[in-house]
């Protein structure tokens, strides 16, 4: 069946068209409206700003998905989208719209966790893959591990204190003068530093527990910098990224490590727009390889968000008779 999957959570407008059944998960479209040269000029997502620029995009954007699939709106088997986590406004515009098209069209409607959307990017890359698995996503704002026993079933079983990883890339990508969001940017100057210079704290907490803290070395990175600018010595921008990235894949793999230890479960699933880090792909499929452990991710270009994941994530809800109807409301929380 086709499912046309929506999206706009946070700074992406999406809408997509993948067909799912038994042994069939393809995108047959793809449409990614990004705000980022908009929300660029002020170092972050201003969510006014994102909630107007989806109204604008969504409905060309929506049309497009479906051209590009060859389909109409009469081929559409459920319309899936994200209503829950992400910025109110932002949420929204995505819900409002998939309602009016379910309702005026007779289609049904599916609710999806943007959580679940970026895990279920990994079914499209990996068309094998199937629970049970254990989930490490990390995005913007997510750091968290997930015993996924069922397509539709998550239970958290880590998560991040403060900060999520991407947050904190993107704080120090800022600071050290990379184009917003520094993620990415910071990936690729990891590479031309020593992740031995600079004396940085570790973002896994110790002892049994599974939960993260990013914001002790962000504040530790911090005072580096401002501690060499106040003695007027040169920063290795290099060093700083190299060691920042060196901490935040390692503990991140020890914390993934341990989950695996704890649950006995033998599959791993990266996900979310963090895990386009080639260090951290990179990181996990060692840690995998000596375990023997099956390693399943989205190719990079599926882990950023997109409405692909989410109408895959909608077709296992639409198979369990998760729908929805005109009385659905987007919600900021998990
Ligand atoms: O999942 P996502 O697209 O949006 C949220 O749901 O939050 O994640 C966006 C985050 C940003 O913090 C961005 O800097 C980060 O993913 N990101 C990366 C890379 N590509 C995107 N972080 C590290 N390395 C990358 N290559
Ligand atoms: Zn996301």
């Amino acid at each position: 069946m086709y499912i046309l999957g929506m999206e706009s959570s946070c700074d992406e407008t999406s809408a997509a068209v993948v067909e799912m059944g038994e042994g069939v998960r393809a995108i047959r479209s793809n449409i990614v409206a990004s705000q980022i040269e908009v929300h660029r000029l002020y170092g972050g997502v201003v969510p006014e700003i994102a909630s107007r620029a989806h109204i604008e995009a969504i409905s060309k954007i929506t049309y497009e998905a479906l051209d590009e699939a060859g389909i109409t709106l009469a081929d559409v088997g459920a319309i899936a989208v994200t209503a829950n986590p992400g910025l109110i406004g932002a949420l929204l515009v995505g819900v409002n719209f998939a309602k009016s098209l379910a309702y005026a069209k007779k289609i049904p409607l599916v609710p999806v966790n943007h959580i679940h959307g970026h895990v279920a990017a990994a079914y499209l890359s990996n068309p094998t893959l199937e629970p049970p698995f254990l989930a490490i996503v990390v995005s913007g704002g997510h750091t968290s591990l997930y015993r996924v026993d069922d397509y539709t079933h998550f239970e958290e079983i880590g998560a991040t204190r403060d900060d999520a990883a991407g947050e904190a890339f993107d704080k120090i990508g800022r600071v050290i003068g990379l184009p917003y969001p520094g993620g990415a940017a910071l990936d690729k100057l990891a590479y031309e530093g020593d992740p031995k210079a600079i004396n940085l704290p570790s973002p896994a907490l110790a002892g049994d527990t599974l939960d993260f803290s990013f914001s002790g070395i962000k504040t530790a990175t911090l005072n580096y910098l401002n501690g060499m600018a106040q003695k007027g010595q040169t920063v290795s921008y290099a060093d700083v990224a190299a060691c920042y990235t060196d901490r935040i894949v390692r503990a991140i793999t020890q914390k993934t490590a341990q989950a695996l230890e704890t649950t006995g479960l033998s599959t791993l699933v990266l996900a979310g727009g963090v895990a386009a880090n080639s260090h951290l792909r990179a990181s996990l499929e060692r840690m995998c390889k000596t375990r023997g452990i099956t390693l399943a991710m989205p190719e990079r270009g599926l882990c950023g968000d997109n409405a692909a994941m989410i109408g895959a994530a909608g077709y296992f809800e639409y198979l369990r008779g998760n729908l929805a109807n005109t009385s659905l409301n987007a919600s900021a929380a998990d």
